[in-house]
């Protein structure tokens, strides 16, 4: 593994050898063993969207790996006025040791893995968000113990996060059941790879992907980037694609409950719910930390 730039990239073993290593640096960190495996090396982490997680759980991984992190607000760049992504590669990685970025095109984010001789890791894109589901398999271990037949559940906006979650899911062996409205289905790429296993299913009616579920995802009906679209969305998620109660009751007693956060309540989950589980929602937070550090240490070290 050179890069994390999809979840695509990764083969099941190398996705669980990464929650491995999560497992253990996060026992290190629970129990104050130091994990200082980064010394001196520095990570810059390239941001053209929002965040609160993900740059947080990168900077303070990076400083407890014993490195340093670089918040660079692409709006402070030279990218911002045009400056070839390509360009930007080849001089960063002159002066540092890993690139995180969060963009809107994919592409963007292939491109500098290409041009750069460092290791590039996908802070999230239009098309990919596998940081975060490497803390949602994470955190789905954790609570269930193993992650090999169990039925995931997604229900709402075939976005980043369901591509993700769709391929981090049959990776791993999991049946995966997701739930969209007409013209909200994931990227076709990732229907072309789900389509070829069995125990795949997209269906329209919430409940039928919910039926039997260990764990149900959601996510935000209008993704970074789609505030234009909000009220097109509302329409076409509202009233059917949300996480309640009655959802609740199709899926297995001890079904969890994943969301990425940020969380719209009232939108594509009730506050209800939400709050019924909390716990597994911040552990999966959480996990953000330790999944990354276990990237960072796989690719940096
Ligand atoms: N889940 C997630 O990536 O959160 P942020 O947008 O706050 O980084
Ligand atoms: N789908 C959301 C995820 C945020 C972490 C977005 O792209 O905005």
């Amino acid at each position: 593994m050179k890069h994390l730039l999809k979840i695509l990239d990764l083969s099941g073993e190398e996705i669980l050898d990464i929650l491995n290593l999560a497992d253990q640096l996060k026992y290190e960190k629970k129990n104050g063993i130091p994990h200082r495996r980064l010394e001196g090396k520095s990570l810059g982490m390239i941001f053209q969207k929002s965040s609160t997680r993900t740059r947080i759980s990168f900077e303070a991984g990076m400083f407890q790996l014993g490195g340093q992190a670089l918040y660079l607000n692409a709006t402070d760049m030279q990218i911002k006025r045009g400056e070839p992504v390509e360009d930007t590669a080849r001089v960063l990685s002159r002066y540092i040791d890993g690139i995180m970025i969060r963009t809107f095109d994919q592409a963007e984010v292939e491109a500098l893995a290409q041009y750069g001789d460092i290791p590039v890791i996908n802070g999230l894109t239009d098309f990919s968000h596998p940081c975060q589901v490497l803390a949602d398999l994470m955190t789905v271990r954790e609570y269930k113990g193993s992650l090999e037949g169990l039925k995931m559940c997604y229900i709402g906006d075939g976005n980043n996060m369901a591509n993700s979650l769709i391929v981090g899911g049959l990776k791993t062996g999991m049946d995966v059941s997701i739930a969209c409205p007409k013209g909200y289905e994931p990227d076709q790429e990732v229907m072309d790879f789900a389509k070829t296993y069995s125990n795949f299913a997209l269906v329209r009616d919430p409940k039928e992907a919910a039926a039997n579920a260990d764990v149900i995802f959601t996510d935000v009906w209008a993704s970074m980037g789609q505030e234009g679209e909000q009220e097109e969305r509302r329409a076409a998620f509202e009233g059917i694609y949300q996480i309640n109660k009655e959802l609740m009751a199709v899926a297995r007693p001890d079904c969890m409950v994943q969301h990425c956060l940020p969380a719209h309540r009232g939108e594509e989950i009730t506050a209800d719910v939400f709050e019924a589980h909390a716990d597994e929602i911040f552990e999966e937070a959480e996990n953000r930390l330790h999944a990354q550090k276990a990237v960072m240490v796989m690719l940096m070290e």
